[in-house]
């Protein structure tokens, strides 16, 4: 029903861990998910073949020539369909942004990170010259909870000056996140004996699930004439 791309062409900026939290998240609340793994990596690929009984399908064997139909015809299945993008730009990148209803920016408050992102965000901007309106929203991650750099506010405050999109929850930093891909299994299977703070984990990761959810509804409502 909807296609989500996780995208930017810097890498490390948190696209895999967003993907991931947010798949499981709305698994955990009963919807049914798929997750394309379109890193050469293949993360997400290793992660559900360990010991994890999420109910979430992850599929890594899409390559650039397919993307755009895999990503289109799993969302015509699936409720939710995640596309977890390489950390460069590339055909596979271009395409699967093309077919997603929204598309998340992932990048962490820094100078080169903002930089980065802006070039996804013209890159996506460009492409709504052509095809028409594209929703997407810059997400904070690896935030510390209660506290904002100096560095992180400016860059905020730049980016929304020039009217561009962010989330208003961000993906906080969390030793939680990392655990996930330890142990590969979802945040509710991790054993709360070994791994710190799964509560606040699992509430940011409800808050981001459901802005995301909104967000979806809203842009498939038909506009107010
Ligand atoms: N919210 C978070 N809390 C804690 N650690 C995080 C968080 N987000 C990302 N990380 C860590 O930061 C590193 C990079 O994250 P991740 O692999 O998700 O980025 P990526 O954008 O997918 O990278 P690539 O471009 O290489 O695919 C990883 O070690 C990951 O565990
Ligand atoms: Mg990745």
């Amino acid at each position: 029903m909807a296609v989500i791309a996780v995208s930017n062409p810097k890498g490390g900026t948190g696209k895999s861990t967003t993907a991931l939290v947010l798949a499981t998240t709305l698994a955990r609340h009963g919807a049914s998910v798929t997750l394309f793994d379109c890193d050469p990596n293949r993360n997400l690929v290793a992660w559900k073949d360990g010991p994890t009984a999420s109910p979430v399908t992850v599929i890594g064997h899409a390559d650039s020539t397919n993307i755009g139909r895999m990503l289109k015809g799993e969302g015509a299945r699936s409720q939710f369909v995640i596309a977890d993008l390489e950390g460069t730009a590339s055909l596979m990148v271009a395409s699967a942004i093309l077919a997603a209803d929204l598309t998340l920016i992932p990048m962490q408050g820094s100078a080169m990170d903002a930089t980065q992102a802006r070039r996804a965000i013209d890159y996506i901007e460009d492409q709504a010259a052509t095809v028409g309106p594209r929703a997407y929203r810059v997400l904070f991650t690896r935030t510390k909870p209660g506290f904002a750099t100096r560095d992180e506010r400016a860059i905020r405050e730049k980016l929304a000056a020039s009217g561009v999109p962010m989330m208003a929850n961000d993906l906080a930093e969390r030793a939680a996140y990392r655990s996930m891909f330890t142990y590969r299994q979802s945040l509710d299977e991790l054993d709360p004996q070994a791994v710190n703070g799964l509560d606040k984990a699992r509430e940011n990761a409800d808050a981001l699930a459901g802005e995301i959810v909104e967000i979806l509804r809203t842009a498939r409502e038909p506009a107010h004439v």
